[in-house]
């Protein structure tokens, strides 16, 4: 309600600016309160008092100016202006009461698109297979998901792409060290630890210049198509790629090999990129290579930026494979919408490439292209995340910890559930926190990783979250209903508490669609976050199976089946697993 008021003020104010009626006002902040005695209305706003001197006008003349310029909205039933020149507003409860019985009936929760339906192509995850995957791929992984959920939510087709690293000089160097382990032990028992097989193969290329050579060979060749290397090559993806799957099942994320569209991919396409770039006339030769200007880009210095689509010698870059791959999912895919969820620090990258490729028109025009960037995970000294030794944490190792510290918690506060119980909380508790901790920090700012913090109850935490649905799924369970049946009686709100509470359980399609708009998992974690306190003071105030008037009692837990619900299904878009009791 808060939010709404808020943004009524906002839109009077831009529509005496531009009537003239102001002048340009500083912009402050538009602070709305609940009025202390319900008799002088809902909510109150002091904002003629803050804006009356820089708007050179009485606080009153202008209170008066912005209630005339108010826009109408059904959840405000009357407006009127108070002592100084205070505007308190009145919310029309039964309005909220008959649209809140509404989104109980319906399947959506009320939830429906601003706009038309897109097909959205998402950027996600997209590690290098040369090496296991680690933490710095969790954000994508993770942030792409539960974007790519809620847009669905929301109607829209959703295609993931996981644009992994399956390209490059260093398969060279890892395909010349299979070769070398062939002849010896068992190369399935060597490629169980991808991460030392990794090491093992940098550590012979850096010390045997035979070695070195034979990896420039084996890149020769697997680019030239050679069938050995191939075959060989694919064998390294496959089983990389099975560890990779491996993590996405366990995170449970809706990722498949179904959605893998590595870069190898786009082999074929590269030399039509560059065709294409040299028919528009794109191409500059510098140093040998070839490149894309653009005039919009520049160096620290000043000087014009290159794009290098081609190295001296003929070789493509990652530039070149982003540069077909854009044209693959406008083109082939059909998208009208293009996300990236990647490291915040291939923005310049990303925006030459979106540039380059509306120059050379190999996305039409109106086909929106979106890098949607994310920050640094970080310890919890504020440095990147390392292992003691200073070494790249695993994603696999990191889990483990998660549900084991989860495990022990959960032990604490239950210790008469059975030990498989146990695990099946501990599982959703552990990953969950994880993931939630991730989501709910703002998308392109770095956060630092705590255990401790993200496996608190107290807090936006997911145990915080996960316990809030839980305690909601045990009243029903003790009123020996189900949250899903449908409950008799209307909604009314009566107390403060049910009305903040209504207020709240009305915005989730606006925040949905702030969420699929910004690609901002956050502003939904957020959200969740408030809710669960609304519900709790209306919890701890207003007795629900207690409540002695039986109308009063089943409007109550229909407002409960809301909240429940409406937790359910947005945890669920965030990907977390709820309870039913923790
Ligand atoms: N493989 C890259 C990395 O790990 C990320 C790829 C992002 N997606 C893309 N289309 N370039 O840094």
């Amino acid at each position: 309600m808060k939010d709404l008021i808020r943004e009524l003020i906002q839109q009077a104010l831009s529509r005496l600016h531009a009537e003239g009626v102001l002048a340009d006002l500083p912009a402050v902040n538009i602070v709305i309160e609940h009025s202390k005695d319900k008799k002088h209305g809902d909510f109150a706003s002091n904002i003629a008092l803050v804006l009356a001197k820089p708007a050179r006008l009485a606080p009153r003349v202008l209170a008066e100016k912005l209630l005339a310029a108010l826009p109408a909205d059904e959840q405000v039933s009357q407006v009127e202006i108070a002592g100084p020149g205070f505007l308190n507003f009145y919310q029309n409860t039964e309005f909220q009461a008959t649209r809140l019985d509404a989104v109980l009936a319906d399947p959506k929760l009320g939830v429906r698109k601003s706009g038309c339906v897109q097909r959205v192509v998402i950027d996600i995850s997209s590690p290098n297979l040369a090496k296991e995957m680690h933490v710095g791929h969790l954000r994508s992984t993770l942030i792409g998901d539960a974007v790519g959920r809620v847009l669905e939510f929301l109607g829209d087709t959703v295609i993931r792409q996981n644009h992994v690293g399956d390209w490059g000089t260093q398969f060279g160097m890892l395909l010349a060290y299979m070769e070398e382990k062939r002849s010896g032990d068992s190369e399935q028992a060597e490629l169980a630890d991808l991460e030392e097989f990794y090491r093992a193969a940098k550590k012979r290329f850096d010390e045997s210049p035979e070695f070195a050579n034979r990896a420039r060979e084996l890149v020769v060749a697997l680019q030239a198509g050679d069938a050995d290397c191939l075959r060989l090559w694919q064998r390294f993806k496959d089983i990389s790629l099975a560890h990779c799957q491996a993590v996405y099942d366990r995170l449970g994320v809706a990722l498949g090999m179904q959605d893998v569209m590595g870069e190898s991919a786009y082999n074929d396409d590269l030399p039509k990129v560059i065709q294409a770039l040299d028919e528009k006339g794109l191409l500059i030769e510098s140093d040998g290579a070839r490149c894309v200007f653009m005039g919009e880009f520049k160096t620290a210095e000043g000087q014009p930026l290159p794009l290098i689509v081609q190295k001296q010698g003929g070789g493509y870059l990652y530039a070149t494979t982003d540069l077909a791959a854009c044209r693959y999912r406008a083109h082939v895919l059909g998208g009208n919408r293009l996300l990236y969820f990647v490291d915040q620090r291939q923005a310049l990258h990303f925006q030459m490439v979106f540039a380059c490729a509306r120059l050379a028109g190999f996305v039409p025009a109106q086909t929106e292209l979106e890098f949607m960037g994310f920050g640094t995970m970080n310890g919890e000294d504020g440095r990147p995340f390392k292992t003691r030794s200073g070494g790249t944490v695993k994603l696999t190792d990191l889990l483990d910890e998660a549900e084991s510290r989860a495990l022990a918690l959960v032990q604490q506060k239950n210790p008469e559930l059975p030990e498989g119980q146990l695990h099946l909380i501990a599982r959703a508790v552990g990953i969950g926190a994880v993931k939630y901790a991730d989501l709910s920090r703002q998308r392109s700012s770095d956060y630092s990783f705590s255990f401790e913090r993200m496996l608190s109850f107290e807090g936006n935490t997911a145990p915080y979250l996960l316990y809030a649905y839980a305690r909601i799924a045990s009243l029903f369970a003790r009123a020996g209903l189900s949250l899903h049946q449908q409950l008799p009686g209307q909604i009314r709100l009566i107390s403060e508490e049910e009305q903040a509470l209504a207020g709240a359980l009305l915005k989730f399609s606006e925040v949905l669609n702030k969420v699929a708009e910004r690609g901002m998992p956050h502003l939904l974690c957020s959200y969740l976050y408030d809710l669960a306190g609304l519900f709790s003071s209306f919890y701890e105030n207003c007795p629900v199976l207690g409540a002695d008037d039986q109308t009063v009692r089943q409007s109550r837990l229909q407002l409960t089946a809301l909240s429940g619900r409406t937790l359910a299904q947005g945890l669920n878009l965030l990907g977390l697993q709820t309870l039913e009791r923790m």
